[in-house]
């Protein structure tokens, strides 16, 4: 493995061209893309070269400069291990907390048909009525924040009897083996440490949980 300083010197330059062919660098140019000094970058651009990582042409005011079959290969080695840990296929996230009650709306709510159906279509089974919260630990609130960017799938609101229900969002996820959904209410203040989880079944009863069990949830693949 080489040293991450020629790691970002190599993306420099190949970044302008230099897997292609040779490029025209000053030591000034390099410096300033990766905020080094021309001292710095001059000994980084020889290092490269003495590991084989790059050839040279000194030119008046700069030098040419190509990466090897060698140098490229380290580059392409970093960019799959990238591609490891951005890749969709097989990330998943794990969010831990612990059984809360809340003021039992959930239950009025799940108890909608609009919305029913609506989960049905999105996540493949009719809820049980009612919403298991969670309060989150601390340590999974920074992965609650990452799922905010993931698919979320918008539920429709609606009007029925003068009474406005409105939009919220859903995201497939799972408790062990069990299929459930997190839904997140469209209003604006929702406390950031709470989860709200349904499920085909009645989850208390089904996991044997009550207020302050541990229970894990998981979201992705
Ligand atoms: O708001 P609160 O947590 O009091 O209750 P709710 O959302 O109206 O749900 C009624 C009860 O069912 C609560 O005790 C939930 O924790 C529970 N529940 C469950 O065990 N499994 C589900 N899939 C949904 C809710």
């Amino acid at each position: 493995m080489i040293p991450a300083e020629d790691l970002q010197c190599l993306k420099a330059i190949a970044l302008r061209g230099g897997c292609s062919g040779p490029v025209f660098v000053s030591t000034q140019s390099i410096g300033t893309m990766l905020a080094i000094s021309q001292q710095t970058a001059s000994r980084r651009l020889k290092g490269l070269e003495s590991a084989g990582l790059i050839t040279r042409t000194m030119a008046a005011d700069g030098q040419h400069v190509t990466l090897t079959k060698h140098g490229e290969e380290e580059l392409r080695k970093e960019y799959q291990e990238y591609c490891r840990i951005f890749s969709e296929g097989g990330k998943s996230y794990i969010l831990s907390g612990a059984v809360v009650s809340g003021i039992g709306e959930g239950k009025y709510y799940m108890s909608r048909d609009p919305y029913k159906e609506q989960f049905k279509i999105h996540l493949g089974f009719e809820p049980y009525p009612g919403t298991l919260n969670i309060r989150l630990s601390p340590s999974s609130i920074p992965v609650r924040k990452k799922i905010d960017a993931l698919g979320w799938t918008r539920i429709k609101g609606f009007s029925t009897d003068g009474r406005t229900f409105g939009d919220a969002k859903c995201i497939a996820c799972r408790i062990g083996t069990i299929s459930c959904g997190i839904v997140v209410p469209g209003r604006t203040h929702y406390p950031e440490d709470i989860i709200e989880v349904i499920a085909p079944i009645a989850l208390r009863r089904k996991l044997g949980v009550e207020d302050s069990d541990s229970v894990t949830v998981e979201v992705g693949q």
